[in-house]
């Protein structure tokens, strides 16, 4: 694929997304918000009928939040999203394919034949997987080097995050089209330079799920302990400001703060291997803890809750935006 290829004119330019269950929807709206055709495939028509359904009142609550961008409205938006009861027919003109089927690499590797067979050569087919390297499931297809895997982060209308990693064989010029897309649509691409189980995020994320559970299993402190740590200590910097910033800033830069506490922050991870079983009498301590905050029975009200904080949250890192003194 020539890098140098024309850009996308959005009015025509149309996105097809496979699987219309909870990432399809979200992605069809994104693609949808930036200006984007969007046609939604499922091989259960009942669910790319719950997908047109369920976008709408979704995009009114962005609109409300001033999510939705240039004063366009939940509808006009909405209308650039389109079901269909055909591969072949998604796939038609589409130059960006957003594979979203359930996490099982067979089901990957059998629908990624599928869009193979169909692919043209300027198609870019992209997995939304969320621990499955490309590599597993793009080999033998002709299109190989059209394949990458855009890992989007739930859910990504309020959480911009996406990990794009290529297989060995991905060319450079999709990963950096896929990025440019990314970014286009409002999203902030990382990109993985190689296959790595976990990709980026779940990488930090188990590192930090696997020392929650040390501190609780080796008597240290609570499991409620461990949360407020984490919400009232280390998230609220690490919501504008990353690791390796925060870093550079608790110390006279990032040369000063390993030269004063490389050696000790060494020997503390030194202490914490190997890693744990999820399982066994933690888990009772730590589940007892998490049903006393919120019934498993009242999970949903607790996600309403998670996801206005989030939008607040995004709402404010829009505001910011345009004041940030970096930018
Ligand atoms: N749910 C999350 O929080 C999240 C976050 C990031 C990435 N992901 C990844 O996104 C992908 C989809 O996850 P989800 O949570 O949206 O799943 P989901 O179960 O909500 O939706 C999957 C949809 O795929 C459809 N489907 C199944 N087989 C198909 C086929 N052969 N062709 C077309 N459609 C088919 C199903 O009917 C269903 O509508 C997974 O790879 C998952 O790991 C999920």
């Amino acid at each position: 694929m020539a890098e140098s290829k024309p850009k996308f004119i959005k009015s025509d330019s149309r996105v097809a997304i496979i699987g219309s269950g909870l990432i399809g929807r979200c992605w069809a709206m994104l693609f949808a918000r930036a200006g984007y055709s969007v046609c939604v495939y499922d091989i259960d028509a009942d669910q790319v009928k719950g997908a047109l359904e369920a976008t709408l009142p979704m995009l009114s609550t962005m609109e409300a939040k001033g999510l939705l961008g240039d004063g366009q409205t939940s509808s006009e938006v909405h209308q650039r999203i389109t079901g269909c009861s055909q591969l072949s027919e998604a796939m038609e003109g589409a130059f960006h394919i957003q594979e979203c089927v359930p996490e099982n690499v067979e089901l990957k590797k059998k629908v990624f034949e599928s869009l193979d067979e169909l692919a043209s050569d300027m198609v870019v087919l992209a997995s939304s997987t969320s621990c499955i390297s490309p590599s597993k499931f793009t080999e033998k297809l002709k299109h190989r080097s059209q394949c990458i895997v855009a890992h989007p982060v739930n859910p990504p209308y309020y959480i911009s995050l996406v990990e794009l990693v290529p297989a060995p064989w991905t060319d450079p010029a999709v990963i950096q089209r896929t990025r440019s897309l990314m970014t286009e649509i409002g999203q902030s691409p990382v990109t993985l330079k190689k296959e790595a189980n976990g990709f980026i995020l779940n990488r930090l994320q188990y590192a930090l799920i696997m020392e929650a559970w040390r501190l609780v299993e080796d008597g240290i402190c609570s499991p409620e302990d461990v949360d407020t740590a984490m919400v009232e200590g280390l998230a609220p910097r690490y919501s504008f400001m990353g690791i390796f910033e925060v870093m550079h800033l608790n110390a006279q830069g990032v040369n000063d703060y390993c030269h004063r506490y490389g050696a000790n922050i060494t020997t503390v991870c030194e202490s914490q291997t190997p890693a744990r079983q999820l399982s066994g009498p933690t888990l009772d301590t730590v589940n007892q803890a998490m049903e006393a905050r919120t019934p498993v029975k009242e999970l949903d009200k607790r996600r309403k809750w998670r996801d206005e904080r989030l939008a607040a949250l995004a709402v404010h890192k829009k505001e910011m935006a345009g004041k940030d003194i970096q930018k």
